[in-house]
Parts: C-alpha cells; sequence; structure tokens
C-alpha cells in the first residue's frame, strides 16, 4: 500500500466554489506553497459537478485542479462525494433520501443523510467511484481516498427495516431465541412474526428491549461499515495501491468506530477542540480523544484529516486561538501518532452554511494575516519533524472506552437517569486525567482489544461484557498484569441480560475477589466518603476522600479491603480493595470520588510501575508524549505546554531539541502553549 514520507500537511480544498474565479485558484497555489502545504483534500461535496446530469461525467475541472497542486508540490486526498447527492438524483430516487429517526422522510435538504441501504444510492456512488478510480486512482498525486465524509446517522426507511429484519434473523435464527434475549414475555412484547420487528421510531415505537435498541445501532454500525466496503470495493479494481480512509468524529458514538477497524487502512478524524472555553481538562479530553482514534488500529499512526485553523462556527462561542495555541492544538495531534495537520477549510466561501469558520484563507485573501502566519508556521515545524513519520506510540497503559458498553448505560434505566451516559464519559476522562498529567501513553481501546502489550488496563463501569472480556481480562491479570475496575462492572452479558447469581459476571468475581451487592445512588446533596485503612499500603494518599453520586456495597471473598466507607448504613464496609489474581492484582474502586483520589490513587500505580515517558515532575499543563521509530528505536518527547505561562521543566538526562538540533540543558523552558520535540542523547 501506498504512503508518504512527509507530514501532511494542507486541508479540504473546495476549488468547485471558484471554478469562475480563475485568479484566485492561481493565488491558491501561491499561498499554499508559502504556508508549507503538501496535501489537499479534494472533491468531498462535488457530487454536482461530476455528475451534473444522470450518468454525465464532468471530470475535466478536476484533473485539471489535481495536476496544478501536483506540479507545485502538494498531493491530493481524493474523495468520494457521497456524503451529499445533486438534486437531480434526490428529485429522480426519492429512496436515496433517509427517513428519520422521527419516521418522516427527509427532503432534498443538508448532507450527511443518504439511506444505507438504498440499492439505487448503492449503485450511483458504485459507478462514481469507479469512474473516479479509473480516472484518477493510479495518478501519482493522489495518495489516500477520504471515503465520503463523517458517515453517521441512521435510516429508518422500509428499505433498511427489511434489512435489520434480515439482520436479526441471522443473528439469532429463530424468533424464539429473539424473544428470549429481549425478554420480551414481560409486559405482552414478544413477536409471532419477523414483520412485526421494527426499528424504534420516537415517540410511537418499542423503547422497552433495549436489547432491540443496541441491536438497531449494531446493525446501523454494519449498514455504515458495509456501505464504506462497498464504497472501497468500487475503487479498488482500477485503484489497487491507494490506502483508503474516513474521517471520524471522535467520541462520536452514532456508530461503532470498533467495527471500522478492518474496512480503514488509514484511520482519519476530525478534531475540533473548544479551546479557551474555561474546561480545564479540555487538553486531557482531546489527548484522550487522540488516544482512541489512533488505536482503532494497534501499532500504526493515523491521520487528522480536518481540524480549524481558527474559530469554529457551529460552537456555542467561536472564540479565538490565543498565540502559540494553534501550533499547540497541532502538534498535540503528532505528539499523539499523527502523520498530518489538515485543515478545514482552505479558503472561506463567500456564501453558505460555513462562511464564517475558520479557514487559512480569510475573506481578505491575504497572506498577512495572524491565521495565515500560525499555519505557515505550522507548516515550518512539521517540515522539521519529518522524521516523525510513522512513527509509532508506545503505550504500557490501556483504558477501555467500549461502544456498545455506552450504549447500554445510556439505554438502561436506573441509577442516575438524568446524566448522559450514567456519567461514563466523565468517569473516563477523570481516569485518563492522570496519565495525562503525568506524561504517560495511553491507548484508549475498546473491548475487542489485545491486552497483552499492558502493564495497566483500566476499565470504569465496565456494565456489558462484549464475549471473550471477562476472560481477556482474567488472564490478562493471571499473566501479571494490573487490572483497575470500579462500581457497575459485569452486570449485563453482551445481550444486555443480567447475570443470575452474582456479579461481577462471567469470572471476574474471582478476578476482583468480591461480589457486588447493591448500588446506592446519591442526589448531589448526598455526600459519603472514602477512608484508607491504616494498613492500605499507599503511600501517599490521604487519609478520607469525598465521594457521591455512586457507591457500590460489596461482600469481598478474597480480596483486601485498602478503604471503607465513612457513612450511612453502610459505613465500614469496603471501598476500594484489592486482589491478588494469579501474577497480577485487581483494583476495585467501589464509589465515584472526585479527581482528587484518582489522582492520588493512580499516581501511585503510575509510580510503582515506572509509566512516566519522562522521569521527572511536570508543571500543571504539561504532558509528555512518546513517539517511537519502530525499526532505530529512536525517541521523540512531545513536551506540550497547555498552561497560559510559561514554565520550567526540569529534564533527566541529556536531549537535543529536534527542529533545532540544538542541546538543551538541563531545563527545558517553555513559553505559553508551547511545545517541543526532544530526543535523547544516548
Ligand atoms: C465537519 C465537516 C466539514 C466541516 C467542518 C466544520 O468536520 O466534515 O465539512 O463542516 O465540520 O467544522
Ligand atoms: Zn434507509
Amino acid at each position: 500500500m501506498k504512503y508518504w514520507n512527509v507530514l501532511l500537511h494542507g486541508g479540504d480544498y473546495n476549488p468547485g466554489q471558484w471554478l469562475d474565479h480563475p485568479e484566485i485558484l492561481k493565488e491558491d497555489i501561491r499561498l499554499m506553497k508559502l504556508a508549507g502545504c503538501n496535501a489537499m483534500s479534494v472533491g468531498i461535496f462535488d457530487w454536482e459537478r461530476l455528475e451534473p446530469e444522470e450518468g454525465k461525467y464532468d471530470f475535466d475541472w478536476l484533473a485539471q485542479i489535481i495536476e496544478n497542486l501536483y506540479e507545485n508540490g502538494i498531493y491530493t486526498v481524493l474523495a468520494t462525494p457521497s456524503g451529499a447527492r445533486p438534486a437531480w438524483m434526490a428529485e429522480k430516487y426519492p429512496e436515496v433520501l433517509r427517513v428519520n429517526p422521527d419516521g418522516r422522510r427527509i427532503l432534498f435538504a443538508e448532507r450527511h443523510n443518504h439511506c444505507w441501504t438504498s440499492p439505487v444510492y448503492r449503485e450511483k456512488v458504485r459507478q462514481m467511484n469507479s469512474a473516479l478510480a479509473q480516472r484518477f486512482g493510479k495518478h501519482p498525486a493522489v495518495v489516500l481516498w477520504h471515503l465520503s465524509n463523517e458517515y453517521g446517522g441512521e435510516c429508518h426507511c422500509e428499505l433498511c427495516q427489511a434489512a435489520f429484519r434480515e439482520w436479526l434473523k441471522k443473528k439469532y435464527g429463530t424468533l424464539e431465541n429473539l424473544n428470549h434475549t429481549y425478554w420480551s414475555s414481560f409486559w405482552s412484547h414478544s413477536y409471532s412474526s419477523w414483520d412485526q420487528i421494527t426499528s424504534s421510531i420516537e415517540g410511537i415505537g418499542e423503547t422497552a428491549h433495549h436489547n432491540l435498541i443496541l441491536d438497531w445501532k449494531r446493525f446501523t454500525t454494519d449498514q455504515a461499515v458495509d456501505f464504506m466496503q462497498a464504497e472501497k470495493d468500487a475503487l479498488r479494481t482500477f485503484s489497487p495501491d491507494v490506502p483508503v480512509t474516513t474521517n471520524m468524529m471522535g467520541f462520536y458514538d452514532g456508530l461503532n468506530y470498533g467495527k471500522f477497524r478492518e474496512v480503514c487502512d488509514v484511520i482519519s478524524w476530525d478534531n475540533y477542540p473548544n479551546w479557551h472555553n474555561g474546561q480545564e481538562s479540555l487538553p486531557a479530553y482531546i489527548a484522550m480523544a487522540h488516544d482512541w482514534m489512533r488505536a482503532l488500529k494497534p501499532g500504526e499512526p493515523f491521520l487528522m484529516m480536518e481540524s480549524s485553523p481558527s474559530a469554529t462556527n457551529w460552537q456555542p462561542v467561536a472564540r479565538l486561538r490565543r498565540p502559540g495555541m494553534h501550533e499547540l492544538s497541532s502538534l498535540q495531534a503528532v505528539a499523539h501518532g499523527s502523520d498530518s495537520v489538515q485543515y478545514f477549510q482552505w479558503r472561506k466561501g463567500r456564501g453558505g452554511a460555513e462562511k464564517f469558520h475558520g479557514a487559512v484563507v480569510d475573506h481578505d485573501g491575504s497572506a498577512d494575516h495572524r491565521v495565515f502566519r500560525d499555519v505557515a508556521r505550522v507548516g515550518e515545524r512539521l517540515h522539521a519533524l519529518t522524521d516523525t513519520v510513522r512513527t509509532v506510540f508506545p503505550a504500557r497503559v490501556a483504558v477501555i472506552h467500549d461502544v456498545e458498553n455506552r450504549w447500554a448505560l445510556g439505554e438502561m434505566k436506573g441509577l442516575h437517569n438524568t446524566q448522559y451516559q450514567k456519567g461514563f464519559m466523565e468517569d473516563l476522562l477523570a481516569m485518563y486525567r492522570p496519565f495525562f498529567d503525568q506524561g504517560v501513553n495511553v491507548d484508549v481501546v475498546d473491548e475487542e482489544a489485545d491486552f497483552t502489550p499492558y502493564k495497566l488496563v483500566v476499565a470504569p463501569m465496565l456494565y456489558l461484557l462484549r464475549a471473550g472480556i471477562a476472560e481477556k481480562l482474567s488472564r490478562f491479570v493471571e499473566n501479571g498484569g494490573v487490572l483497575v475496575g470500579t462500581y457497575w462492572t459485569g452486570v449485563v452479558d453482551e445481550n444486555d441480560l443480567c447475570f443470575l447469581g452474582g456479579t461481577p459476571g462471567q469470572g471476574l468475581d474471582a478476578v476482583f475477589g468480591l461480589e457486588q451487592t447493591e448500588i446506592d445512588a446519591l442526589y448531589p446533596h448526598d455526600k459519603n466518603s472514602l477512608r484508607l485503612l491504616p494498613d492500605s499500603g499507599l503511600h501517599g494518599l490521604a487519609r478520607e476522600y469525598q465521594t457521591g453520586d455512586l457507591c457500590q456495597l460489596v461482600r469481598v471473598t478474597t480480596a483486601r479491603t485498602l478503604a471503607e466507607y465513612g457513612a450511612e448504613f453502610y459505613a465500614g464496609t469496603p471501598a476500594l480493595t484489592v486482589n491478588s489474581f494469579g501474577n497480577g492484582r485487581a483494583y476495585y474502586i467501589a464509589c465515584r470520588t472526585g479527581q482528587d483520589f484518582l489522582n492520588d490513587f493512580l499516581g501511585v500505580l503510575i509510580r510503582d510501575l515506572g509509566l512516566r515517558n519522562l522521569d521527572t515532575e511536570l508543571p500543571a499543563g504539561v504532558t509528555v508524549s512518546l513517539r517511537c521509530d519502530a525499526s532505530t528505536g529512536r525517541e521523540f518527547f512531545f513536551v506540550q505546554n497547555f498552561s497560559d505561562s510559561a514554565v520550567e521543566i526540569a529534564l533527566p538526562g541529556s536531549f537535543t531539541n529536534v527542529e533545532t538540533g540544538k542541546a538543551c540543558g538541563e531545563t527545558l523552558s517553555l513559553p505559553a502553549y508551547g511545545v517541543a520535540v526532544l530526543n535523547p542523547v544516548k
């Protein structure tokens, strides 16, 4: 498969807006070179120009654009246009238009809203993709296929409903099996014919079978993957060597991205941090999103396919980036394994939905613009960091984020019904945070992961156990790994059926050495505490931490209690335990704590397991990520300062600054929002 030997820099280029302005197209090339750009994504929403009338393709204008870019040293990331279709198609074939969750078919409008199943749409896409591949698939300029744009959403049309029923038949074989799994005789909800089954149309459809809703989400994911696979197949005859990607959306959970790892040759995603929104944990959240996207394909780099070079028009408040923030935000992606910094979009349009979205070139068309200068500076820095291309991101810690588990937590009734996903994403971030603060590489993985490369696995609220996960975690601990689990673990199986005879299910009770009995959901004004026992052995922790929200009651079997509840009728019962299991150990945090406890507790594990990338104390807001050349072992430490003041970091050893080639000395000084990349001197 083709790859490239530079860090890609560029973005969505939509020259279709300017075909009647040749002077602008010419100026674009001059400015791209000035900004150090070497890759443009072209053709993303161009179907109406590529096929103005049914069956009449016009690719000449696109060929001209690709040639011009290539002659000037700029690669093309070539998109397929299925993210939006022309009016003639919607008018002639209404089935290509999606039926929304409210059961109504959309009009010709907006984008990202085609039916996943429609044979007509699939055929139109097949013809288009294969024609594009025939014309451009072997062109040396084309380094990557960008399939569609931000696949997402669901279609509830009759075609999709019929496909869903087929999918269910394949999965369950008989209605009896399906009814059993849905526990459908409760409320007299059993199906006596497959045709009675529908998706959950808002307001009128079934919401009581949680596993039906999960199945619908699983089906929608499978249809989307199948749609992407069909797009890819249509390219392959004429373009066998060019890798394909699709731009994902981080923690978007409308689709289970874990299922896309095979169909994507390269993972890419669109990153729109709301910088300067006052949320102190935002840098960690973005780092975590990079770690989730990258880890979809273990051991490989990914691409940041879109980001705003300035403000983002769809966010609640379109704040400008403070000086330095654009470089830091861009290099944060590279620090986490991205082989690109790409923007949306190259030049602001005059009209339309995104005329005020940040772009490299503003309406003034000038290079003498703060945003343009920032972008050009990123171009220079990426060039100086060329040696990082294709290096890996070695992680010894995994944090589990599983989309099916998130769906199941979102659907279940109980605990805190008013809280989004019952707080799972907040827990995930809170548990990721200490690793970010101390500069530890982390993979954010789902339940399909192979845990053997890790020393530590952290699994917040592992409520739904997909097939094989419990066994993998047991083996991981048995073989010497350290596992951290929490309240509300191992409650339901992969079909959302509760385990009988005690939880955590599937043998995780033995791994943790305890049984969960009840769980108390607290009001915001209710508080409890977690009190460390004198012999906990957890050095450096406070005696007591505040807890609340969720308090699991447990009965220990083989586990040792490290901390107890301080209040309520369950005062004095275990709030934190550890269990030796095989050669490893499993900690169990029974209640939702504040960040303070997680920082201190996970800090002990970070220290004891020697997990920090750089063995030094980091000032607040500073983190370190590590990329490594798998063949030479050369290491790249990305030291990133997300605070708004200058910092000094004591360096443990001798380092060279990769970009300047100069020796670093004992202390590294970084300005506010500064970032430096260091090689150790061996
Ligand atoms: C998404 C889309 C782009 C553009 C940007 C704006 O990521 O893929 O086409 O709309 O948002 O932020
Ligand atoms: Zn449909």
